[in-house]
């Protein structure tokens, strides 16, 4: 999988991608991550990416031509299948959206500033626009590198452990069950009894009885969710 992502912060995005899993997926060539300063497509003396808004309101508009002129560079290079736009008016990311974006060979990601995008950038150039919660960021940067990461760890190899995407938060709509590891007791307080006792058939029943739980009370919304 390739992907690029377009930004005006460029140095904000390096780290996310520098580290455990994620560094080792590139290094193993699952996946190429591509960083794009938008301002090396701006034809103006200042680089600047972005203007007051026709119509007088307060801030600024991120500028048609220097994201009109990356995303092309881009698209003349190799076909796309989806050019997102991260910002808080997009749907809302979850896992069945990741898992989606994971199958996909090429992405471009445009990370959103100021007070937005020229709308005609959204209307032409986007194909897709996801917002990762009900709040507001300074910039897209952040949602960027959550997408990204969420992506990459289902590419087929990136996790070692084959069943561990599969069997996260999320994927069959219910939360995890809990885990431990040594000592089984610390402090008094101890691992349940059943998770030591090799019975693997009541270990398997435990723990979707757990997830069960934990869903039912932590986020009920989610039991009422189309898969
Ligand atoms: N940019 C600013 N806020 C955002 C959000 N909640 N999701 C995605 N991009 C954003």
């Amino acid at each position: 999988m390739r992907i690029d992502i377009i930004t005006v912060l460029p140095e904000l995005l390096k780290s996310p991608f520098e580290h455990s899993i994620i560094k080792r997926a590139r290094e193993k060539g699952h996946v190429d991550i591509y960083i794009h300063n938008l301002r090396d497509y701006t034809t103006n003396k200042h680089r600047s990416v972005d203007d007051y808004p026709f119509g007088g309101d307060a801030g600024m508009v991120m500028m048609i031509e220097p994201i009109d002129r990356a995303i092309s560079a881009l698209k003349s290079e190799r076909e796309y299948d989806e050019v997102i736009y991260t910002s808080p008016d997009g749907i809302k990311y979850n896992q069945q959206e990741a898992n989606k974006l994971a199958t996909f060979e090429n992405i471009i990601i445009l990370c959103g500033h100021y007070k937005g995008i020229d709308q005609r950038i959204r209307e032409h150039l986007i194909t897709k626009e996801i917002s990762i919660g009900d709040y507001v960021l300074t910039g897209g940067e952040l949602a960027a590198s959550i997408l990204v990461d969420s992506v990459v760890r289902l590419i087929p190899g990136v996790i070692s452990d084959e069943t561990s995407a599969l069997t996260d938060s999320f994927q069959d709509n219910l939360l995890a069950p809990p885990v431990y590891t040594r000592p089984a007791e610390y402090k008094g307080w101890r691992v349940p009894d059943v998770l030591l006792s090799g019975n693997f058939k009541e270990i398997e029943k435990w723990k979707e009885e757990q997830s069960f739980e934990r869903t039912k009370s932590l986020r009920p919304d989610l039991l009422n969710e189309e898969e």
